[in-house]
């Protein structure tokens, strides 16, 4: 692969048939070959290693491999702590790492070029993290310190949220956006934030718009289908072309997204714009008083596919 490449983490990394192996963790990379040694795929709960050899294409949306299902569970497992993690500044011209990628070398390249070479680039490192650490530990305590106190005194039990609004005050076929707080747990952080869903109500379950379209075209999941009411539809609030957030316009009766203008119709089918699949359904359940929760989910952008993200 001597043309540029990208890689973008949480890819779906292809087997040999086209069957989804897992999605991209991390990139390995040999400081001391400067060359992108091999990825780091999550399959189900574990990330295994695979190497360069095996990998026929990649491309912004998908990584192909030669590997089976079998040859995945088969290969190395990621042990974190026989790597050290490096800026993708440390990546050879013609690999483009994705803002967010996390990059490992093998700390045994760094013993392969000397002792000495080894301290100077550690205590630059060292110092550089240090300067970086004060920084930003300067400028961010105060609103650091507010998540950190958030995140503790914020309860969290399950995943599906109660938006405190009843079904009958929703207008008939109108979206309305709601709002709620929620807790993204990343690691050992556990940070508030806010979030929003898009309720429609429809006004009959006869109408052509009471099923959402990615019901209709079998994307969802059994959690979707098993979790969801005929009078009443809950979209994400996140376009599936590249992220944004599409907009309901009411005098044309459409949900358009400002940034590359996908067009999206009442139950989220898309009629125009590069979304590659109509806006993404959430589960949703409604108590005997009409109380409405919703489980809020993330899913890949970019793809046809309605994939969920971790
Ligand atoms: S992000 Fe919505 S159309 Fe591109």
């Amino acid at each position: 692969m001597g043309e540029e490449v990208t890689y973008r983490v949480g890819i779906p990394v292809l087997g040999l048939r086209g069957e989804t192996l897992g999605r991209l963790e991390k990139i390995l990379f040999s400081e001391s070959r400067h060359l992108v040694t091999g990825l780091v795929v999550r399959s189900l709960e574990s990330l295994h290693m695979i190497p360069l050899e095996k990998v026929t294409s990649v491309s912004g949306t998908e990584i192909r491999t030669t590997l089976t299902e079998q040859d995945i569970r088969q290969s190395s497992v990621f042990d974190p702590t026989q790597y050290e993690e490096v800026p993708p500044w440390f990546f050879p011209p013609g690999h483009h790492i994705e803002l967010g990628a996390l990059v490992t070398i093998k700390p045994l390249d760094i013993r392969e070029q000397g002792e000495e070479a080894c301290r100077s680039r550690r205590a630059f490192m060292a110092k550089s993290v240090a300067l970086l650490a004060t920084a930003i530990g300067v400028s961010l305590v105060v609103p650091i310190g507010g998540y950190i106190m958030a995140a503790a005194t914020t309860p969290v039990t399950d995943n599906w949220r109660n938006l405190g609004v009843k079904l009958q005050d929703l207008p008939l076929d109108e979206p309305v956006q709601e709002s709620f707080r929620a807790v993204s747990v990343s690691g050992w952080m556990r940070v508030p934030e806010e979030r929003s869903v898009w309720l429609i109500r429809h006004s009959g379950a006869a109408d052509p718009w009471s099923e959402s379209e990615d019901q209709k075209k079998n994307l969802d999941s059994p959690l979707e289908k098993n979790d969801s009411d005929p009078r009443l539809t809950v979209l994400s609030p996140i376009c599936p072309h590249l992220g944004c957030e599409p907009q309901w316009h009411k005098g044309q009766k459409l949900f358009i997204c400002p940034c590359h203008h996908s067009i999206y119709q009442l139950n989220g089918n898309r009629i125009g714009g590069p979304a590659p699949r109509p806006m993404d359904q959430l589960p949703v359940r409604i108590a005997p008083d009409g109380s409405i929760s919703v489980i809020y989910e993330q899913f890949a952008i970019g793809i046809a596919a309605k994939v969920r993200l971790a």
